[in-house]
């Protein structure tokens, strides 16, 4: 049987700079039936680990539809994922994974989908929103709307346009602060919701970003009419071994690390009542 704490090594094949501190790492695995064997779903997460520095939990961002490689993207926030942004293409990192329950996805085949992502919370539904896009048959109405501080802080840009001249795609986008370029909306996420055409009648919310957005947004789902079983969310916690043993990223009873990091809003209430 696999050793869950043994890390499998990485090759990084490109680094895509998204803004001034995220990068987009493709990577495949040095084993070709290591790599043609992986398997995860959307919203699963890797434990990555830059050998002599540490290790640290990072979402899937590619989808399980395309297979040829997977990648991650990391925002430049402290030690590991420093030393990460250090390194040139070629490179080996350490992979232990996927972990973690991902998002609903047959559950969800026929139901209108809206996504709703705050900065570097666009990566996890990014995976989820290619791997809806591939199959595009299987799916309802889409709907992608995204915000970030600033247009310099927009993430996977590269992608808008094919999101957006996909089949009953809408997708808008917003920042806190514009710039001389911008011409879009300003202002948090829940501004594009008016003029969105968000139905909640047979559909599911998916939900990232930061902490200080989420509240608002759920609040004003709930108004839409979404239920607490229909908005679906991730919670970020420190983790060590991502597997339920270390007990770092317990809420009440709940792994974060196995039990999610995908909840319905209904599960994230009753975790924390
Ligand atoms: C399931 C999961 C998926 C994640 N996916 C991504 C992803 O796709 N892309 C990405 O850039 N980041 C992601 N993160 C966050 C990422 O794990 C942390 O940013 C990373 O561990 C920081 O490690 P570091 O050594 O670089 O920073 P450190 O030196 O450990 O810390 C730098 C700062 O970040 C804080 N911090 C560290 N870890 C976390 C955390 N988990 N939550 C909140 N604050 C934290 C520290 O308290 C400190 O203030 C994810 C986290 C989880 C739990
Ligand atoms: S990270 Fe160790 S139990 Fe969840």
């Amino acid at each position: 049987m696999k050793d869950v704490y043994y890390p499998d090594i990485a090759l990084i094949d490109t680094v895509r700079d998204e803004t001034g501190d995220v990068k987009t790492l493709r990577m495949r695995f040095k084993n070709p039936d290591t790599q043609k064997n992986l398997s995860y779903r959307s919203g699963q997460f890797f434990e990555v680990s830059i050998f002599g520095i540490g290790e640290m939990p990072i979402s899937i961002t590619s989808t399980p539809s395309r297979k040829a490689f997977f990648e991650l993207s990391v925002k430049n926030v402290g030690l590991v994922s420093a030393a990460l942004h250090r390194l040139p293409t070629g490179s080996e990192v350490g992979i232990r994974g996927p972990f973690g329950n991902g998002f609903p996805y047959e559950e969800v085949f026929g139901k209108n989908l809206l996504f709703v992502g705050g900065g570097i919370g666009l990566a996890p539904l990014r995976s989820l929103i290619n791997n809806v896009l591939d199959n595009r048959d299987n799916f309802g109405k889409v709907i992608i709307l995204y915000g970030a501080r600033t247009p310099g802080d927009l993430v996977f840009k590269d992608e808008f346009k094919w999101w957006e001249s996909q089949p009953d795609v809408t997708m808008l986008l917003t920042v806190d602060r514009g710039d001389e370029k911008w011409t879009g909306n300003v202002g948090v996420v829940t501004t594009l919701f008016p003029r969105a055409g968000i139905m909640s009648k047979n559909a599911v919310a998916f939900v990232c970003g930061p902490p200080v957005m989420i509240p608002f947004v759920i609040r004003d789902l709930l108004e839409l009419g979404f239920t607490d079983d229909t908005i679906i969310s991730t919670l970020e916690r420190h983790m060590k071994c991502g597997v339920g043993k270390c007990g770092h990223c317990c809420i009440g009873h709940k792994y974060v690390c196995i039990d999610g990091p995908v909840f319905t809003y209904h599960e994230m209430k009753v975790m924390t009542e």
